[in-house]
């Protein structure tokens, strides 16, 4: 099989490095992929979101099946588009990738379609929003931007300054552009997140195991949020009677929700659940693999992922039976210095030959915002790779990783050292 995956970051990476273990495939390309990628695919200088072009290169280059990666083609109707070259497609229709791409629809259905989730208001007038923080009472509260903000989009606040500030930011200053122009301001949900990923077909589902996500910057979790800097799967908070429930309560409705609407949703489900004493609600849904999520998950999976993929965009994902290693395994995500704010790119990554000729083959670097400059690897984005290692217990994935972690050096290196530390917590 002739495979495209659209995207360039760690999780584009993890999906391609594992794809090309797969004795189906015959030849693998990335649009536009990143310096680790072209490892494993040969990478295509077509954006993501250049939607028309990557339609007529795929369609000329016979591809069998497209891995949409990120959620902006999604939400800008690649797939609707594919479908219609006659392409197969992983990945929702414009109207599923609503889901993701606009908080106030997504809320709305988690509501209608009785999905658990925190109680909440929507808002276009800021000073309408404004006075109704007062409601709060100075307790945390949570303000998200409507449209798609890079992961940036929500801000936790501790009290009413923080909540007021970040209302003005999102709707008057517009720091996610239009995304801003509404508004949800909810309770402040206690617990523990979760990441837990649903592959569909559109009416079966099959889940990956759960993971947890560190989504702000410094250890302890203090500081902003970021894109996700590190990862762990399996997460023991999640048990089993929690992921029946999830199925029953979240992924079922919602797929009775997608039909009863005319919504082809053939892809992944990310469902962000915030978890409390065996109880949980749904935060928020992504229409994608969650990065750096996936780069925990998949190393994991022993079944071969391309007939995965491509069942559910074939629409028959019910013969399907994923097998998955013991194994925990941990990703801890290298960022360049000052990232989620200003930071510079184009500096030399040493240590990854190093790495590499260790051979431990329970160790992966996953690349993100990486590029060849003068046929050396250099920064260039935010988040700039991940290293994943596991084992047969998550102490020791814990100890793998960080001792590879030691060998990758860049100018203004930063990575967190308490990824997965919490649930060394749990029984
Ligand atoms: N790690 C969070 C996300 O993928 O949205």
């Amino acid at each position: 099989m002739r495979v495209l995956i659209v995207g360039g970051g760690g999780r584009e990476h993890v999906l391609a490095w594992k794809l090309a273990q797969s004795p189906l495939l015959d030849k693998l390309y990335c649009a536009p992929g990143n310096a680790g990628i072209s490892a494993v695919a040969e990478c295509i200088d077509i954006a993501a979101d250049n939607i028309e072009v990557l339609n007529k290169w795929a369609v000329e280059s016979q591809i069998d099946l497209t891995v949409v990666g990120p959620e902006g083609p999604l939400v800008g109707g690649i797939a609707d588009s594919f479908r219609r070259s006659g392409l197969k497609v992983f990945g929702p229709d414009r109207k599923g990738a609503l889901l993701e791409g606009s908080k106030v629809w997504s809320k709305r259905k988690m509501r209608q379609w009785g999905i658990p989730t925190g109680e909440f208001t929507v808002f276009d007038d800021f000073d309408d929003a404004r006075r109704h923080l007062a409601r709060f009472y100075g307790e945390p509260v949570v303000i998200k931007a409507d449209g798609l903000a890079a992961g940036k989009g929500v801000t936790v606040a501790s009290g009413p300054a923080e909540a007021e500030q970040a209302l003005y930011d999102i709707m008057i200053e517009r720091v996610f552009g239009d995304a801003g122009k509404r508004v949800i301001i909810e309770n402040c949900l206690r617990g523990e997140e979760v990441s837990v990923l649903a592959i569909t077909d559109g009416r079966n589902f099959v889940t990956l195991p759960a993971a947890q996500d560190h989504k702000v910057i410094g250890d302890g979790d203090k500081g902003p949020n970021t894109g996700g800097m590190g990862a762990y799967s399996p997460a023991p908070i999640y048990t089993a009677e929690l992921a029946r429930r999830t199925g029953e309560l979240v992924f079922q409705p919602l797929l009775k929700g997608f039909n009863d609407s005319g919504i082809d949703f053939r892809g992944v489900i990310y469902a962000g659940l915030m978890v409390s004493k065996n109880q949980f609600n749904v935060l928020e849904f992504n229409v994608r693999f969650g990065d750096p999520e996936t780069q925990a998950i998949i190393p994991r999976m022993q079944s071969d992922l391309l007939p995965l993929l491509l069942a559910a965009a074939e629409g028959d994902l019910k013969d399907i039976r994923l097998e998955w290693s013991d194994h925990s395994a941990v990703c801890v995500v290298f960022s360049s210095g000052g990232y989620p704010g200003r930071y510079t790119t184009g500096h030399v990554i040493d240590g990854l030959d190093a790495l590499a000729e260790v051979k431990d083959d329970h160790v992966a670097v996953f690349h993100a915002g990486t590029a060849i400059k003068d046929g050396r690897i250099v920064t260039a984005g935010g988040r700039v790779l991940g290293v994943t290692a596991w084992d047969s217990d998550l102490r020791k994935a814990l100890q793998r990783v960080y001792r590879a972690a030691e060998q990758i050096k860049f100018e203004g290196m930063y990575y967190r050292h308490d990824i997965a530390r919490r649930a060394l917590t749990k029984p």
